[in-house]
């Protein structure tokens, strides 16, 4: 059994691990004549690479990605993409396994030590091996291409809390989002957020995060019922991040507070070729299937598990002890999980577009006529 695979039509298969020579994936089902560039490619990649500011793992990888297969150069500059599969790699190149050595046989907490050690009874302790979040940079690289298939579509993500301090959503301005090292939408909260992930930092502390996804253009009719639903497969998809301990579509758990008058979406005839939502609790998505509003998608990351107090734990022999956290870590992984959020909510919106197509053609017009 193997699980290194997601995606139906457009399918990203991921390889590689922490303190391995290289990582990458192979995005397979990309439609051919999609024109890109390795500087786009890049650019995402550089929003979640590590050691850009004091708030993220020192860990210095410039994440320099490779095309090793499935684009030609264009005339015009750039690469096209062949319809064929396309590789990407990422070679890894500031590995410290020496880090690690004292984690080879006992379990940190909050990892996937134990669980990895169990279920395969062998696993590459060396940064976490496959279950690192280094993986993650190959997502981001697949992400980009995903956004090729989806043209006229903006899938964009925050921060939107930090630990008890949330920002101020009437201050909400995409503009912010790349003028501070949070991807926080909201200036005011920015100095609030430093402050206190400073003082986390110095106590080797870490901390958790929400981080909210807002994807735009969508056209209504994606979402494949009942067992390929598009908000089942978002939440697989934002589930299956390293950290990540909820999601929530819309409203989400708010939405058990609400009335039926607060939270059904009231509707009127619109202009775009699908009904205007008065409101969007549904966060763009009914029975599955994406209404035209924005989609909407909030997820909460977990503290980083890996803080400078010494932990109990056991070790694969049977016997308690303690581990000392070394290397280089996160003090809140909720940061640059936001590039990754938006990865994902692209490669999943880009199989459902292919999909809904495959099913569908073209679709449907609406209003129908009588
Ligand atoms: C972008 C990103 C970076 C991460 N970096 C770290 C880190 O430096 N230290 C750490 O303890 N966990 C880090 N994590 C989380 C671990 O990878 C994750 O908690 C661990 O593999 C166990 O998996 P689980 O939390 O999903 O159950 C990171 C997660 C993300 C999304």
């Amino acid at each position: 059994m193997s699980f290194n695979t997601f995606g139906h039509l457009f399918r990203v298969t991921t390889f590689g691990e922490s303190h391995g020579p290289a990582i990458g994936c192979v995005v397979d089902g990309c439609p051919p004549n999609l024109r890109f560039t390795l500087e786009e490619v890049q650019a995402a990649l550089d929003r979640r690479r590590p050691g850009q500011s004091r708030f993220t793992t020192q860990r210095r990888e410039p994440d320099a990605v490779e095309v090793l297969s499935g684009t030609l150069p264009h005339p015009d500059g750039g690469l096209v993409t062949t319809g064929t599969p396309i590789a990407l790699l990422i070679q890894n190149v500031d590995q410290r396994s020496k880090d690690y050595a004292d984690i080879a046989g006992a379990y940190r907490p909050g990892h996937a030590d134990f669980t990895y050690d169990i279920k395969y009874g062998i696993r590459d302790h060396r940064g976490g091996g496959r279950s690192s979040a280094r993986e993650t940079a190959t997502r981001v690289a697949a992400g980009a291409i995903a956004a090729k298939v989806l043209p006229g579509v903006v899938v964009r993500g925050a921060l939107v809390q930090i630990g008890d301090i949330a920002i101020d959503r009437n201050r909400w301005d995409w503009a912010e989002v790349d003028n501070n090292p949070f991807f926080c939408p909201d200036p005011g909260t920015v100095p609030a957020w430093t402050d206190y992930l400073d003082a986390i930092r110095k106590k080797g502390s870490s901390i958790g995060a929400v981080v909210e996804l807002v994807a735009e253009g969508v056209p209504a009719g994606l979402g494949a019922p009942l067992y390929g639903k598009l908000d089942g497969d978002l939440a697989s998809a934002l589930m299956g991040i390293n950290a990540v301990k909820g999601v929530e579509i819309g409203e989400g758990f708010n939405a058990a507070r609400l009335t039926g008058e607060e939270n059904a979406d009231e509707m009127r005839r619109g202009n775009e070729g699908h009904p205007h939502f008065l409101a969007n609790h549904a966060g763009g998505i009914l029975g599955g299937i994406s209404t035209g509003a924005p989609i909407v998608a909030r997820f909460a990351v977990k503290p980083t598990s890996s803080i400078l107090t010494p932990r109990q734990t056991v070790d694969k022999f049977g016997e308690e002890t303690e581990l000392f956290t070394k290397g280089r870590h996160d003090p809140c992984v909720g940061i640059r999980a936001v590039p990754v959020g938006e990865a994902m909510m692209a490669c999943v919106l880009a199989d459902h577009l292919l999909r809904h197509r495959g099913q569908v053609g073209d679709g449907t017009h609406w209003p129908f006529p009588r």
